[in-house]
């Protein structure tokens, strides 16, 4: 339903309204069941000598589709209504934003963003906010928004991210990281209880490592279009229980690690999407994937060391001198069944690195004749 600006001007002028109000909305909707009403704008311009007060905004749900705004500050934010909860700013050529703490859901798109003020992180009621295609370098901003639920930073030239810095986001669903410059991604001792889809695709991570994190309700992660050789399945599986959409294309894999990570999908039944764009072909290096191996092997004995210890200190809280050697018995036999996993593993190695010595072997004597 369209409305020209004139009638709403009017409208306006009759609720008791006396300011004029500068940009006419292209188009004022309403939803299907509410009373949901939207305004669209172009051309917006708004520039340090631009009279403020003049400017008064309609109550409504508002979205900038182009214009020049390069400073959205706090006091262009100040000419919004109260009423106004939806933002849209996009193609505005936006360096800096002012975010003000009416507003619950903003769309930042497109724009040159690099900084994002507010007055207190703690007030602010946004839940999603979108930024995609700016240029943003720096995501700490993000810190105290505790309200967030979607997080969009999708192409911009983020570089680095510490895990630290959405350790308060208890409520984050959606983080979107793809099309960044992320080289590697470390695992502070976070807990995202919320968090359901983690994006990364497009980046330059050759490293990828958050076994600290609490990752347990992670179902979507996208990692695709990175510089990955390995995971360490043995973390990765601690970090994400709950995953059933992976994304790992587009990675120069090692060929045998890539292999051990589709089995795995296969297995937990994770659905490997697979994207039809030219895939890179993964490196065939047969002693690479043994040494990529050992990290999972190390963290697995490891792990199982650090249990067999918890249990023998369980043992020794125990008075009862029955119970005390039940407990012996059970522990010799969980130590018989860990040198037999270590037994084995140091037996597949064996195998493995004689198995490449011979087509070493086989190599050298075909180039002797
Ligand atoms: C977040 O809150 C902490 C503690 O109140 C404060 O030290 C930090 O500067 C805040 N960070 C941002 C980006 O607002
Ligand atoms: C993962 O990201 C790639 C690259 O951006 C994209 O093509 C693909 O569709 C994404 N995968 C899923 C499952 O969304
Ligand atoms: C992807 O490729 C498969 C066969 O390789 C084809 O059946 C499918 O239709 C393609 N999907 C798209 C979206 O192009
Ligand atoms: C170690 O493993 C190999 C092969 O799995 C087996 O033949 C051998 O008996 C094992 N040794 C011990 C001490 O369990």
């Amino acid at each position: 339903m369209k409305i020209s600006c004139l009638v709403l001007f009017f409208v306006t002028n009759l609720l008791g309204c006396v300011h004029p109000w500068l940009y006419p909305c292209k188009q004022i909707s309403w939803g299907i069941y509410t009373v949901h009403k939207r305004c669209i704008l172009d051309d917006v311009v708004i520039r340090t000598d631009t009279e403020l007060y003049k400017i008064f905004f309609p109550p409504v749900e508002l979205i900038i589709n182009s214009g020049f705004i390069r400073d959205f500050s706090k006091a262009v934010a100040d000419r919004l209504s109260k009423k106004t909860t939806h933002l849209t700013v996009q193609f505005c050529g936006v360096e800096r934003v002012f975010l003000r703490d009416t507003l619950e859901k903003v769309i930042l798109n497109y724009n040159a963003i690099d900084e994002v003020r507010f007055d207190s992180a703690k007030d602010l009621k946004v839940w999603a906010l979108h930024m995609m295609s700016n240029y943003l370098r720096d995501v700490s901003f993000v810190q105290n928004m505790t309200s967030l639920v979607i997080l969009n930073l999708r192409s911009n030239f983020i570089a680095t991210v510490s895990w630290e810095t959405f350790k308060n986001l208890k409520s984050l669903a959606t983080l979107e990281l793809g099309r960044n410059r992320l080289k590697t991604i470390d695992g502070g001792d976070v807990q995202l209880p919320s968090l359901k889809r983690l994006l990364l695709d497009r980046n330059r991570l050759f490293s990828f490592d958050l076994s600290n994190a609490n990752l347990k309700q992670v179902n979507e992660l996208n990692i695709s279009s990175n510089e990955l050789l390995s995971l360490n399945l043995f973390n990765f599986e601690k970090t994400f229980p709950a995953l059933d959409t992976l994304d790992i294309s587009n990675n120069p894999w090692n060929c045998g690690r890539r292999q051990r990570l589709e089995d795995w999908m296969f297995l937990k039944r994770v659905t490997n999407q697979q994207s039809n764009t030219s895939e890179v072909p993964c490196v065939e290096d047969h002693l690479q994937t043994i040494a990529l191996t050992v990290p999972d092997g190390t963290d697995r004995l490891r792990d199982d060391f650090q249990r067999l210890q918890y249990f023998y200190y369980d043992q020794l809280s125990e008075q009862d001198a029955n119970q005390r050697l039940s407990m012996a018995k059970a522990r010799s036999g969980r130590l018989q069944y860990d040198l037999g996993l270590l037994n084995n593993s140091v037996h597949t190695t064996g195998q493995k690195i004689n198995h490449l010595f011979r087509i070493y072997n086989l190599r050298a004597s075909h180039n002797m004749h």
